[in-house]
């Protein structure tokens, strides 16, 4: 069969072999922002199962601006040499990798999800131990459980501008090849983009053009340091709790490509606690946003969320609604789903995804199966017995 999942796509100077993406996760075991060897076999096992591009989890460019204490860091040129150990080794095996870069603004500050994700009211700052303080467009608390951010002035936007342009830089200097700005989830760019979060009254805050501004700016800083031959992503939510669209989103995808953004990757929420969708949500819930936001913008997306299924993934390019797949849980789960997904979709040569010795042994172990018949395993197991 020929499959749209496994056929390589070109993006300025860039090309995937195939169009699965490793979603952006955060591992929460970094030690002050660094690299470890976790990060190392965790992005391994993704490229040597043949996924196209590999994310990093989402990477802070300002220690105030990290989720918890145990995000990774880009914000100073110490992070570039062990962050290289992982794109030399996920280009070794075979994939692109990826880098995404965020900042929690107001978000920041929590626990790790399995002690509660919950707010913390003080913790040494994740860099040195300085204070960890919480700042965002307006002086508004998430929700009552949270402290109040303090609202940035002209000189912490210029500064917190300046930190994700340096940011790309040592990402382009750690050898990323993708590079992905976090705007969703209700971190300090959807903050800025949304009315709810953002109350200013200078020309950062009011009007959708005005709110627009300070992801603007960060995008040219960015593009400043970002090669022109790197394609450079930026993760929406395509629609939140609080009144946010995805002709919003659209009409914020439109000015962005002018300033050298390539692909929208379109996940949703985040500006509250409550969903976005009624009841749990559903298989490729958040494909259609996808579909409205590439029609709308006549730009590149990338499609997440519960995307399970070999088909289901399929389905979601040939339909035109997406250009690139992203899975999360799904391949936490099973590293090699592109492995299966190719044998399942019937792609010729399913096993060329990955490394020649892999690929090797994999091919004999199938046509070795092919071969059997299921009694012989019964009657293996009766002999042993
Ligand atoms: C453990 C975990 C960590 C995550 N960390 C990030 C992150 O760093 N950046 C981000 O944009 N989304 C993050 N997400 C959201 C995923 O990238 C993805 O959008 C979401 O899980 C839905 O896709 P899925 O149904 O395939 O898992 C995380 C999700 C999980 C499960």
């Amino acid at each position: 069969m020929n499959s749209m999942l496994f056929s390589p796509l070109t993006i300025r100077g860039v090309t995937l072999k195939n169009r699965i993406v490793l979603s952006p996760m955060l591992q929460y075991c970094a030690n002050n922002g660094h690299v470890n060897d976790w990060h190392l076999m965790h992005y391994g096992k993704y490229a040597a199962g043949g996924t196209g591009l590999v994310f990093v989890e989402s990477t802070k460019v300002d220690p105030r601006g990290c989720s918890t204490p145990r995000d990774l860091g880009m914000w100073k040129d110490d992070f570039v040499a062990p962050m290289k150990r992982i794109t030399d080794l996920v280009r070794s095996a075979g994939a692109v990798p990826a880098l995404q870069l965020g900042h929690s603004g107001r978000k920041a500050r929590r626990s790790v999800p399995w002690e509660g994700r919950a707010p913390m009211a003080n913790a040494p700052g994740v860099d040195h131990g300085e204070e960890w303080e919480l700042i965002a467009p307006s002086a508004i608390a998430f929700n009552e459980r949270y402290a109040t951010p303090r609202a940035m002035t002209h000189d912490d936007l210029q500064e917190a501008i300046s930190n994700w342009g340096q940011a790309a830089r040592r990402a382009h200097e750690a050898g990323f090849d993708v590079l992905e700005i976090h705007g969703a989830h209700g971190y300090l760019l959807h903050q800025f983009l949304s009315p709810v979060a953002n109350q200013r009254t200078d020309e950062f805050g009011g009007t959708p053009e005005k709110r627009m501004k300070f992801p603007i700016e960060v995008v040219r800083e960015v593009r400043k340091y970002w090669p022109d031959e790197k394609p450079l992503f930026l993760r929406v939510s395509a629609v939140d709790e609080a009144g946010w669209t995805t002709d919003d989103s659209s009409a914020v995808a439109r000015v962005l490509k002018q300033h050298g953004v390539d692909v929208i990757d379109c996940s949703a929420g985040g500006m509250s606690d409550a969903s976005t969708g009624d009841g749990p949500p559903k298989y490729g819930y958040q494909v259609e946003y996808a579909k409205r936001i590439r029609e709308g913008a006549d730009i590149k997306t990338m499609a997440v969320g519960l995307i399970i299924h070999a088909d289901q993934a399929e389905e979601v390019l040939r339909s035109g609604s997406a250009d690139l797949v992203a899975l999360g849980r799904e391949l936490l789960h099973n590293p090699n789903w592109p492995i299966d997904a190719a044998q399942k979709l019937g792609v010729e040569s399913p096993f060329s995804n990955v490394g020649a010795s892999l690929g090797y042994w994999l091919g004999k172990r199938a046509a070795n199966r092919e071969g059997i018949k299921p009694s012989t395993w019964q009657r293996g197991i009766n002999a042993g017995g």
